[in-house]
């Protein structure tokens, strides 16, 4: 079963390089705004997929915000990525629902499958695993999310093969 969900946007990468100069539209939106750092960081991400060295570099010299602070509440909220992910991200979810209808059997169908660990990058950057928590729709447990589709009532083989076949769009 298929939902459709909005996708985010990622833009800004070149190959391995960024364009920091996308930045420069939401520095000058934001700087100088009280209670503008959880915002700001929310848009660098937005635009990039994780928010580098660089970025948090350029963010903290052109706002005047301490590197510090920027770490801090990056590292304190889920919702930040410091690391590049891959283009498809895989959200597997492990909430009560999902995890009593066998979740684990899907992410281990994946890792195996993937040669990833929970949390980490293929080597072509095309997939990210990840678990998470409820993804809101627990009548369809076990639930999965890449990019804008949820996939539902899954099992492992299910997952691979539903997997295989974005990779295999994604080579054509
Ligand atoms: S527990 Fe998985 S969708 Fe709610």
């Amino acid at each position: 079963m298929r939902i459709t969900r909005i996708k985010p946007n990622v833009k800004g990468e070149i190959g391995d390089v960024q364009d920091l100069s996308l930045l420069d539209p939401l520095i000058a939106k934001h700087k100088g705004k009280k209670g503008n750092l959880i915002p700001l960081l929310q848009a660098a991400q937005e635009m990039y997929g994780f928010i580098s060295k660089a970025a948090f570099d350029k963010l903290s010299r052109e706002t005047g915000i301490p590197l510090s602070d920027m770490f801090g509440v990056a590292t304190f909220y889920a919702q930040f990525r410091l690391n590049p992910v891959g283009k498809n991200i895989i959200k597997v979810c492990h909430g009560t629902a999902c995890h009593v209808q066998n979740a684990v059997e899907i992410t281990e169908s994946l890792e195996e499958m993937l040669k990833v660990k929970d949390g980490e990058t293929t080597e072509d950057r095309l997939f990210t695993l990840e678990s998470v928590a409820c993804l809101g729709c627990c009548s369809l447990a076990p639930v999965m999310m890449i990019g804008d589709q949820t996939y539902g009532k899954l099992t492992g083989n299910e997952a691979v093969k539903i997997v295989k076949n974005i990779r295999l769009a994604e080579n054509n």
